[in-house]
């Protein structure tokens, strides 16, 4: 019987190769979910599928690159071919790449608008059809603390997580009749591979220093993630906005 309103359900996972994503894609198939999983590292992926098949879960492995809008609607597309449907997309991937602006390190802008801004419209755009033809979905679109506030060295970011916040409330508004749910989730400090990125050493070092100390593992988020599906469809969860208790920021 289906108790938690996840069980039989199809979620597609952008950036499921590590961190957020991949603690979230277990989580779910072991309450039940079938689970797509994309990213650009196929052997992680393929790695996590196998693991969650061996353990009588449901999942496929979809290499993707969420800023090629023909791949992200291939991770969606495979996933309705394998399952028949999809439930929840969730709009995961994203990078984090702080520096001042006075670095003037452009290509990291770049890189972060495509994957945190474009990506998500991307996951919507391949999604949104099913969902108005099911008569129902859920978008679950990752924000940040930083969607919310903005400090030296986090401008750019700040900027595509809160576009993120954006797009999904305008989102929300327009899909009430189609029966779909929308939901940003804005996580503080979560200890995964997101400070890898950052090429300015003096931040990197700091911020390493910081999530290390105060950093919640990733279940923390995949729990919330599982909070936000579970509930009963006529109640959309809008947003979460979650940090460690020792974080300030
Ligand atoms: N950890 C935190 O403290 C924190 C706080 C607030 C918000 N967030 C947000 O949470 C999300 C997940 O991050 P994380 O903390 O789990 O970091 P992570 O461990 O670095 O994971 C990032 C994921 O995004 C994927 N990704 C990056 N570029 C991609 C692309 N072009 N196409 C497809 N996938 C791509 C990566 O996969 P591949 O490299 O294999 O493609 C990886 O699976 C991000 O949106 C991040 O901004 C995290």
């Amino acid at each position: 019987m289906n108790t938690n309103n996840i069980e039989g359900k199809v979620v597609v996972i952008t950036g499921a190769s590590s961190g957020l994503g991949e603690e979230t894609a277990r989580h779910l198939s072991a309450k039940g979910a079938s689970v797509a999983l994309g990213a650009r590292r196929t052997e992680r992926i393929e790695s996590l599928a196998k693991e969650i098949n061996s353990k009588d879960g449901k999942a496929i492995a979809v290499t993707t690159d969420v800023t090629q809008r023909d791949q992200v609607k291939n991770l969606v597309d495979s996933a309705v071919d394998e399952f028949g449907r999809v439930d929840v997309m969730l709009n995961n991937a994203g990078l984090m790449p702080l520096s001042q602006i006075e670095s003037l390190k452009i290509d990291e802008w770049d890189q972060m608008i495509d994957v945190n801004i474009k990506g998500v419209l991307y996951g919507i755009a391949a999604a949104l059809p099913y969902m108005k033809e099911q008569k129902s979905g859920h978008f679950i679109n990752i924000s940040s603390v930083a969607g919310h506030k903005t400090f030296p060295g986090s401008t750019v970011y700040s900027a595509t997580k809160s576009a993120v916040r954006v797009i999904s409330e305008g989102l929300r508004q327009e899909v009430t009749p189609y029966n779909i749910r929308t939901t940003i989730i804005s996580p503080g400090a979560v200890k995964t591979e997101l400070l890898e990125h950052i090429s300015d050493d003096d931040i990197q070092k700091t911020n390493k220093e910081y999530v290390g100390e105060v950093g919640l593992t990733p279940d923390a988020y995949a729990r919330l993630v599982a909070f936000t599906i579970s509930g009963p469809e006529e109640v959309d969860i809008n947003e979460i906005l979650f940090r460690p208790t020792a974080q300030e920021l």
